[in-house]
């Protein structure tokens, strides 16, 4: 981890209609770092990673990549400055092979037309790219598979080397093991780490599972009912009697 601050939130809020989801939620992360927001069930994560990725923008607060204020950017320009993310559903086009799937936002950074796609394969920089994120994430040799007949952990893999194909400086990942089976959960775990390690990826994920985030994060934000609760290191985190008790009645700790 470097000391350079990727991703600043400055007191961030969003609501729909009157009712406040987010309430001044300020946060930084470091170039490297590997990051996981946490909070009970309807506390807000989605709503937090889709107003700082441009899915909307937020309805206060400051979103700053590299220094740069990306608040309100549609979502296609914050991939363009480089923050990815993943959906908490799966996001792929089921009815298209492993390749084409990675290569499409490669298509679209480079400005090629989608009429060439049926040529874009001739393109040996962007293919070389293509094969270099499926091996990373361990699909080598199965870029021509069509993507409805895989197994969903499979299909995240599929998702992750989408989000990672643009080489980001940032990866929001909105819990990358859910419905996951333990194998393909434990799969994950080991890629996401291989992943920040090997390459220095910056992630910043969602996670129910404390098991994962225990397992993965060097920093811990809890978000609960729509505000930060509690940030620090796992150790802290798990030790925080207001986390405790946010908590209760949910079986994260088994
Ligand atoms: N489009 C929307 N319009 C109105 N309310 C919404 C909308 N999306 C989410 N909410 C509400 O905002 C709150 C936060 O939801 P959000 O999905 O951000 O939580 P979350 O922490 O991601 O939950 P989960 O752990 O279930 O994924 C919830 O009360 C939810 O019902
Ligand atoms: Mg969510």
């Amino acid at each position: 981890m470097s000391d350079t601050v990727v991703l600043t939130v400055e007191n961030l809020g969003h609501d729909y209609g009157k009712f406040k989801v987010i309430e001044n939620v300020s946060l930084s992360i470091k170039s490297g770092e590997l990051s996981a927001l946490i909070g009970p069930n309807g506390a807000g994560k989605t709503t937090f990673y889709n107003a700082i990725s441009g899915k909307f923008p937020p309805t206060r607060g400051k979103v700053y990549l590299d220094g740069e204020d990306i608040t309100g950017l549609p979502s296609h320009r914050v991939i363009d400055k480089g923050m990815s993310r993943s959906f908490q559903i799966t996001n792929v086009f089921n009815n298209m092979t492993v390749k084409e799937n990675v290569i499409a936002p490669l298509v679209i950074q480079h400005r090629k037309h989608f009429r060439m796609f049926g040529n874009i394969f001739n393109d040996s920089g962007l293919v070389h790219r293509v094969m270099q994120v499926l091996e990373h994430v361990g699909l080598s040799g199965r870029e021509n598979e069509l993507v409805a007949n895989m197994a969903y952990g499979d299909k995240r893999l599929v998702e992750m080397a989408i989000v990672l194909v643009r080489d980001p400086r940032i990866v929001l990942l909105d819990e990358p093991t859910a419905g996951m089976n333990p194998e393909e959960t434990e799969n994950m775990i080991a890629l996401i780490k291989r992943l920040a390690e090997s390459s220095g990826t910056t992630f910043f994920i969602t996670e129910h599972d404390m098991k994962v985030v225990f397992a993965l994060a060097e920093k811990v934000y809890v978000l609960h009912q729509g505000y930060l609760l509690a940030q620090g290191e796992p150790e802290e985190i798990r030790s925080n009697v207001d986390v405790q008790e946010a908590y209760l009645g949910r079986k994260v700790h088994a």
